[in-house]
C-alpha cells in the first residue's frame, strides 16, 4: 500500500514535507538501476522523511541477496546486513526518524525472517537495528549539524571476511568537503592518498573488527 503523501498543512508549510509516491521512487531509481542493485553500493537520503528512497533501495538489494545467497543462511545474514549498511538518511524531525528506521527494520527483518524461519538469530536482528540508529540520524542536511550544533556523524561499514566487519566513523561534513573539487589543501583532517591520487578524509574513529552478531556492543 502507498504511504500517505501528506502529515499535514502546518508541515508542508514549515518543513517541505511531502513524501514521495512509490511509483515515482522506483521510476527515478530505475534510472540508476547498476548501482540498487550492488550490495555494497552507498546511498544517502538527505532529508529523508521516512526513507522513501531507501525502503525501495533496500528492498532491491535485498532481493539480489536473496537471490545469490538464500541457501546459505550465513551468507544471507552477512550479506542482507552489508545491503542494509549501506543506506544513510539525514532527516530534521524527530518522528520522521524513528519512522524511517522503523520502516527500513520492518523491510530487512520481514525478509530475514521468511528466510531463517525457525532458525532466525536474534543477535543478527539486532545488529540491523544497530546500525540503523548508526546511520539514520537527526541533523540539518543544509549545516550539516546536529540540533545541539555538533557534527554529523556517519559510521562506515566494511565486510572485512567471514561475519567480521569494520567501523570507522566520518564526519559528514567532511565527507561532502572532501567530495567536491573545491579541496583546501591545509585541511589537516585530509589525506592525500597516492593511489586513488586524491586527497581522503580521515575517520574521526576506528573501531576493532567485530563479529557482526557483536557489532551492537559498541555503541
Ligand atoms: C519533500 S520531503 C521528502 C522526504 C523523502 N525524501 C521523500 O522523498 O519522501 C522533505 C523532508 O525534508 C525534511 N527536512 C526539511 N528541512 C530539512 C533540513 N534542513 N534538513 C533535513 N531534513 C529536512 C522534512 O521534514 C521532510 O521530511
Amino acid at each position: 500500500m502507498d504511504h500517505k503523501k501528506i502529515k499535514s498543512r502546518e508541515r508542508v508549510a514549515t518543513y517541505g514535507e511531502v513524501f514521495t509516491s512509490e511509483k515515482e521512487v522506483a521510476a527515478m531509481l530505475d534510472l540508476v538501476e547498476s548501482q540498487t542493485k550492488r550490495i555494497e553500493a552507498t546511498f544517502l537520503e538527505p532529508s529523508c522523511g521516512d526513507g522513501a528512497f531507501l525502503s525501495e533501495i533496500l528492498k532491491r538489494k535485498l532481493g539480489i541477496v536473496k537471490n545469490i545467497y538464500q541457501k546459505s543462511k550465513y551468507d544471507y545474514e552477512r550479506y542482507s546486513i552489508l545491503a542494509l549498511s549501506t543506506l544513510y538518511g539525514v532527516e530534521l524531525l524527530p518522528d520522521n526518524v524513528q519512522n524511517c528506521r522503523e520502516r527500513l527494520f520492518s523491510i530487512w527483518d520481514s525478509e530475514y525472517l521468511k528466510l531463517a524461519g525457525n532458525s532466525f538469530d536474534e543477535d543478527c536482528r539486532k545488529a540491523a537495528s544497530f546500525i540503523l540508529k548508526k546511520n539514520i540520524l537527526l541533523g540539518d542536511a543544509l549545516t550539516l549539524r546536529t540540533p545541539d550544533g555538533g557534527p554529523i556523524i556517519f559510521a562506515e561499514w566494511s565486510l572485512i571476511s567471514g561475519t567480521k566487519f569494520k567501523r570507522r566513523d566520518y564526519d559528514l561534513h567532511e565527507l561532502i568537503e572532501s567530495s567536491s573539487n573545491q579541496l583546501d589543501l591545509f585541511d589537516q583532517d585530509l589525506e592525500f592518498d597516492p593511489e586513488a591520487r586524491t586527497f581522503i578524509p580521515k575517520p574521526i574513529r576506528e573501531y576493532p573488527i567485530t563479529d557482526l552478531k557483536e557489532l551492537y556492543l559498541n555503541d
